[in-house]
């Protein structure tokens, strides 16, 4: 096994390729970006709030003049605004190298989206999973694409319950409970979408990947944040910086050698934080019949259809 730690400098030219990036306003979106467009791809910032995009963009152009980025909003916790965003897409993209389907909530109290899903697996997982039905025209235009899914450690804490999918009313909910659900459906969902691309002969792969522990926005909404402030200098011993996590989700997305249904994760302890490597899922990550009752709740909530 090669000891090559995998990083920014192994991310090929990137010219004449384009990037869709959910969430790619802070965090590990944010890196994203940076990295692809210092590549010389085109990338298309996903932001729900279009403001932070363009700060965020200005950013980047400031140390990289050259960046080649567009901001276009996106709410994945609204179907309408999904659909405009994928109706934007199509009119003005002719190619879909990557959709990175990055964006996430953690953790939130109970709520529900503009179409009544919980709040939680309604963004990370419906979302994304009407997002990118929404863009297979692209994808299926687009020779070698990938849709790369991020998931998370807490996916193992994750189970499905088909009966009450969405913590209906708030039934038998907890923030961490429905997470770990989430990210579940993440691997599901990519593992299925995988099959699918297969069985259509369609040349496009599905891949996931996770940041392991990393220093993002992404713990401001919980409820226990001031236990994050507590402990900040020993939590410094495990997390990573942003521009670490993100190692991932970027081999998943432009790595040649990366396989359609691999999962990439960091390889140090615990996979919390170091180089991005395949890594494996929990086990009920990997089966079919609760990937294909997953897909079967999904196209029939979105009303988004994979044919
Ligand atoms: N950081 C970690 O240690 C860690 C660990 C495991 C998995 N992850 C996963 O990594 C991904 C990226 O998170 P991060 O750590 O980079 O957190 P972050 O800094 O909070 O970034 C999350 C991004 O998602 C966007 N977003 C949230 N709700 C959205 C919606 N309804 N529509 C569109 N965009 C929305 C946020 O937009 P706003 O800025 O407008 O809120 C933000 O740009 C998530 O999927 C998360 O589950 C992170």
């Amino acid at each position: 096994m090669s000891s090559h730690n995998w990083s920014t400098s192994d991310i090929p030219d990137l010219s004449g390729k384009t990037i869709i990036i959910t969430g790619a306003n802070s965090g590990l979106g944010l890196e994203a970006t940076k990295a692809f467009a210092v590549k010389n791809a085109k990338v298309i910032m996903a932001c729900r709030t279009v403001s932070k995009g363009e700060l965020a963009k200005a950013q980047i152009i400031e140390t990289y003049p050259a960046a080649d980025i567009t901001v276009v909003r996106l709410d994945l916790s609204d179907l309408t605004s999904v659909h405009s965003f994928s109706t934007k897409m199509k009119q003005s993209q002719t190619r879909l190298d990557v959709l990175l389907n990055n964006a996430g909530i953690m953790m939130v109290p109970y709520g529900q989206t503009v179409d009544g899903f919980e709040k939680q697996i309604g963004t990370n997982h419906l979302g994304h999973f009407a997002l990118t039905g929404l863009l297979l025209e692209l994808l299926k235009k687009t020779p070698g694409s990938r849709v790369v899914n991020v998931s998370s450690m807490a996916h193992k804490s994750g189970v499905m319950d088909f009966n009450n999918l969405l913590y209906d009313n708030g039934k038998d909910y907890s923030p961490m409970k429905a997470y770990g659900r989430s990210k579940l459906c993440n691997l599901l969902f990519t593992y299925e979408l995988q099959r699918y691309f297969e069985a259509n002969k369609i040349d496009c792969k599905a891949l996931a990947a996770h940041p392991g522990f990393s220093d993002t926005n992404l713990f401001v909404h919980m409820a226990t944040k001031w236990i994050i402030g507590l402990f900040k200098p020993l939590l410094s011993l495990i997390i990573q910086p942003a521009s670490m996590g993100t190692l991932p989700e970027l081999r998943a997305s432009v790595d040649p050698n990366a396989k359609g249904g691999e999962f990439y994760g960091p390889d140090g302890r615990q996979e919390l934080k170091g180089y991005p490597v395949v890594v494996q899922p929990k086990r009920t990550a990997l089966d079919k019949e609760s990937a294909r009752k997953l897909r079967e709740i999904s196209e029939k909530l979105t009303d988004i259809k994979y044919t």
